[in-house]
């Protein structure tokens, strides 16, 4: 069951955190896998460790919310993996740049960045593989949200939820226009991750740690687990959703 091999996965954003354990699974489970990040060096690092445990991965490094620049290196990758991507994850969700503001702090440059990400770095990436799937009669889409996008909360994150929020939105439109051709798109909302360890206070953590029913923060590699059975051909009829996966933390 939810054997991968024989298809290509392209994630976002996996040169580090949640997208280097989503690429990482993926590959385990027997696809290729295309390894994008913004920044080259962490492509590479995790594109290789993959290859090293036996599977198979490409590093491509570019901005997604560049059209041209996503439709080229998407094909070149492509071309070196000799096959078309027909499972894609879009993960890349966290903007450089200080858009984490109270929103009255925010002005037009700034409040951009997470919607362009979030929204159109999203969109450039479906563009450029969702013909190749419908034409194929099979594909997978798999969006990394936030329980973010359906609450409202205190913590300078208002454009990053206003980008989770358009984005589920379209997905759930993609699912009803591409169901018909064999393609299903979902969409996983994450709780807080463990890589939050590393860049917060432990007291938040603690704190944080406390509101989640499992007692921890997400795992990148359990987030994995859940991109290969939603991109399974034993998920086929699952389409249009947007699940929560945060531990039992309630999101509305
Ligand atoms: N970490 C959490 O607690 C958490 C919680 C809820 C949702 N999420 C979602 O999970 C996803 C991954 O989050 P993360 O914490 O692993 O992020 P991260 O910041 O640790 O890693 C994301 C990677 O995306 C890359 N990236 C940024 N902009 C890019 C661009 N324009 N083009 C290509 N790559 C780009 C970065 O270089 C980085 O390596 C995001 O969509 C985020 O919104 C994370």
């Amino acid at each position: 069951m939810f054997d991968l091999q024989g298809h290509c996965a392209l994630v976002t954003g996996a040169g580090q955190g949640v997208g280097a354990g989503i690429a990482t699974v993926l590959a385990r489970a027997g696809a290729s896998v295309i390894v994008n990040d913004l920044h080259p060096d962490r492509a590479e690092k995790v594109a290789a460790e993959i290859n090293s445990a036996g599977h198979r991965a490409v590093p491509s490094a570019w901005d997604i919310t560049d059209f041209d620049t996503t439709v080229d290196r998407i094909r070149l990758a492509e071309k070196e993996l000799g096959a078309h991507v027909d499972i894609l994850v879009n993960n890349a969700g966290v903007a450089e740049g200080r858009w984490n503001l109270p929103f009255r702090d925010l002005t037009p440059d700034l409040w951009r960045l997470p919607i362009d990400l979030n929204i159109y770095g999203a969109l450039n990436c479906t563009k450029a593989v969702i013909d190749g799937m419908c034409d194929n009669g099979w594909g997978r889409v798999v969006q990394i949200s936030s329980g973010s996008a359906r609450t409202g909360q205190n913590i300078n994150v208002s454009m990053y939820a206003t980008g989770k929020s358009g984005i589920e939105g379209f997905i759930r439109h993609l699912a009803a226009e591409t169901g018909q051709f064999g393609v299903t798109a979902n969409v996983l909302a994450l709780g807080q991750q463990s890589n939050l360890a590393d860049v917060m206070p432990a007291e938040i953590v603690d704190r944080i740690v406390a509101t989640i029913p499992i007692g921890r923060l997400g795992d990148a590699e359990e987030v994995g687990a859940a991109c290969v059975y939603l991109a399974s051909a034993e998920a086929g009829g699952l389409t249009g959703q947007t699940i929560d996966f945060n531990g039992g933390s309630q999101t509305r």
